[in-house]
């Protein structure tokens, strides 16, 4: 049965086969048999060099990084540090919400406001905000003087770039001045590799030490940390990709305004509109096999292929009878 999977923002090109081999190949049993060992002076390297590469802080080392189950993962070990209050800006990720319920903490959530900024909130010490630049539902940036504005306030500030090397936009260059701000990161995106929980956070030492005093030395699993020490090998492999769902992102985005709906300017690999019966209109996809999210009154749709994206149009048009 033709499907078209678009509601969780995955790399629709898939995991290169050659890559996944190579790994299998040069790894022995026993590798897989025993417990992990906490990540390679390898990996993290590498990922300080990806880190550097693309941005301008040269001041980053192993120490500065630490590396987690997904995104989710570093989010949740900052949960685990417990602040008072956690600080979120709907439309936001949703997980948020979620997690600070897994973890029973207290949610500040204040909107944001006129097109898309960040409200004036006065924040204070033990509060932990976390903004996703850009944004998921809305695909925007905010602005490097929204973001100073957050740390210029006693609260610690977690800038989620789950969607970086869509925007290339970082706000690490702003640790050497910052020490109340993390960042945090994903290989579930540009990566293809959301199915084996891999992300990284970089920080100042003292907040890596205190994050790593709360993880489960074995919470990655071996496997998965040469894996991704491969794909950053070859991350030219990947970030190749990108080029073409962007393309695919424009088009869609044409196609969208052609039918008089109006998506949001993205710098990811989604696409959000408003529309007045979201919850219907993703019930009437879905029985045509095409699976979107509902969020804020809004839909997202994930960039798939050129035929997913086709199929997704093709029913939406069906559904909205244009
Ligand atoms: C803003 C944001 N942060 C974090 C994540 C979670 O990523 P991961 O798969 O690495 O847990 C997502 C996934 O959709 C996301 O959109």
């Amino acid at each position: 049965m033709r499907e078209a999977r678009l509601s969780h923002n995955e790399n629709p090109f898939g995991f290169p086969k050659d890559i996944l081999m190579k790994v299998a190949r040069e790894i022995e049993g026993d590798y897989v048999a025993r417990y992990t060992k906490a990540p390679t002076h390898e990996l993290k390297e590498s990922l300080v060099r990806y880190v550097k590469e693309t941005s301008r802080a040269d001041f980053i080392n192993e120490d500065w990084i630490t590396v987690t189950p997904g995104a989710d993962g570093g989010i949740s070990l900052l949960m685990m540090l417990r602040p008072q209050r956690v600080v979120i800006f709907p439309p936001t990720y949703y997980f948020y919400y979620t997690l600070s319920k897994a973890h029973e903490l207290n949610v500040h959530d204040p909107p944001l406001i006129g097109d898309l900024r960040v409200p004036n909130v006065e924040l204070k010490e033990g509060d932990m905000v976390f903004l996703p630049n850009p944004n998921n539902p809305t695909g925007h940036h905010f602005s490097f003087d929204e973001i100073e504005r957050l740390l210029s306030s006693p609260a610690t500030v977690v800038i989620d770039e789950a969607y970086f090397e869509f925007s290339w936009v970082t706000s690490v260059n702003l640790l050497r001045d910052f020490s109340n701000l993390v960042v945090i990161r994903t290989f579930s995106k540009a990566f293809a590799f959301a199915g084996q929980r891999f992300g990284y956070i970089i920080a100042n030492p003292e907040m890596i030490r205190k994050v790593n005093s709360k993880r489960n030395p074995y919470n990655i699993p071996s496997l998965v940390m040469k894996l991704a020490q491969e794909i950053l090998r070859r991350r030219d492999v990947f970030l190749g990709k990108i080029k073409e769902i962007e393309m695919e992102r424009k088009k869609l985005e044409e196609e969208l305004k052609a039918m008089g709906l109006k998506p949001f300017p993205s710098q990811t690999n989604f696409l959000y509109f408003k529309v007045g019966n979201a919850d219907e209109i993703k019930n009437e996809l879905e029985k045509r096999h095409v699976f979107v999210r509902v969020l804020w009154g809004g839909i997202r749709v994930s960039v798939g292929k050129r035929e997913e994206n086709e199929m997704f149009l093709q029913a939406l048009k069906e559904v909205l009878k244009i």
